[in-house]
């Protein structure tokens, strides 16, 4: 029998970003970047949902302890990324673009290391409503 359990756990940060290619012209970045495209930077509010699976725990009853996963995504991400302009403040971000796609990515690689690696790890994260990511895919 499968005893794996996914545990989610929802939060929010709001931050400021440029989606910018400097090896395009300013054209091309129009064209592929739209609105994200804008000088000036530009706001989302992000919904980020982590996705953790793995064996309930005979002692706990858990996969994991919410309050832990709430109070690690706090202190490592919403801290880090919250009210933020991802392109400036976020050592990532310096040349890499602040994408969902990548945003994902590296919210992965933190909390990766912060979770037991008995338990699998999942990253949903919504720019807007209608477009969100899932990393790993
Ligand atoms: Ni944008």
């Amino acid at each position: 029998m499968n005893k794996k359990v996914a545990v989610y756990r929802k939060e929010r940060f709001n931050a400021a970003h440029r989606l910018h290619n400097s090896e395009l012209s300013d054209t091309e970045n129009q064209v592929l970047f739209g609105k994200c495209n804008s000088p000036n930077f530009h706001g989302h509010n992000y919904d980020l949902t982590v996705k953790v699976t793995g064996e309930v725990d005979s002692k706990t009853g858990y996969v994991i302890d919410t309050k832990i996963l709430s109070n690690i995504i706090g202190q490592h991400i919403i801290e880090k990324f919250d009210h933020k302009n991802l392109n400036l403040d976020i050592f990532e971000f310096k040349v890499l673009n602040p994408t969902a796609e990548n945003i994902a990515m590296i919210i992965y690689n933190i909390l990766r290391e912060k979770i037991n690696a008995s338990l699998e790890l999942k990253i949903i994260l919504n720019e807007t409503e209608k477009n969100y990511v899932e990393y790993p895919a």
